[in-house]
């Protein structure tokens, strides 16, 4: 049991300078930039989060179109299910939180499952299909957005293609 967990510590010591080496870069607060002429303002669409299984966490998703000729980033999400909601990308099949996520300008931010998406952690209670969640988004430079979800079946993906074939609802 020592060896092993000192193999742990050690394998989640070199996890954090790595996420500390990566998380560095690009999330320096520069503040007070003039262009407001320019300012992105993100319209966000097919948003979901798919019935969570219990109340310690949930995942939401939504593209989030960028209009304008500023690129922006999504730096936050709050929502009054949660205390703790954090930008998880997926890699390898794992999934790993990261400071931000770009949005590029005349472009989209794709949030899908086996991607990146918004993680709840720790939910104040469990919605049911059916119900809503509402989120903010918070930006590098936009204004924050608020979103409603629509919470689904757990195997929702988004914009389910209407199968005619056998699904018996
Ligand atoms: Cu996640």
């Amino acid at each position: 049991m020592n060896a092993r967990t000192t193999r742990t510590l050690a394998a989640a010591l070199s996890l954090t300078a790595a996420l500390a080496i990566s998380g560095c870069s690009g999330s320096s607060g520069s503040s007070g930039s003039k262009d407001d002429a320019s300012k992105p303002a993100p319209t966000v669409g097919d948003a979901f989060m798919p019935q969570p299984v219990n109340d310690k966490m949930a995942g939401a998703f939504m593209v989030i179109k960028n209009d304008s000729k500023t690129a922006d980033k999504l730096t936050g999400v709050t929502s009054t299910l949660s205390d703790d909601l954090q930008i998880h990308e997926t890699k390898d099949q794992k999934m790993q939180q990261v400071p931000s996520l770009n949005v590029p300008a005349n472009g989209e931010l794709k949030l899908e499952r086996g991607g990146t998406h918004i993680m709840f952690m720790g939910l104040k209670s469990t919605p049911k299909v059916g119900d809503k969640v509402t989120v903010e988004l918070r930006f590098e430079k936009a204004d924050p957005v608020k979103v409603e979800l629509d919470v689904k079946e757990r195997t929702y993906t988004g914009q389910a293609p209407t199968s005619a074939a056998g699904n018996a609802h």
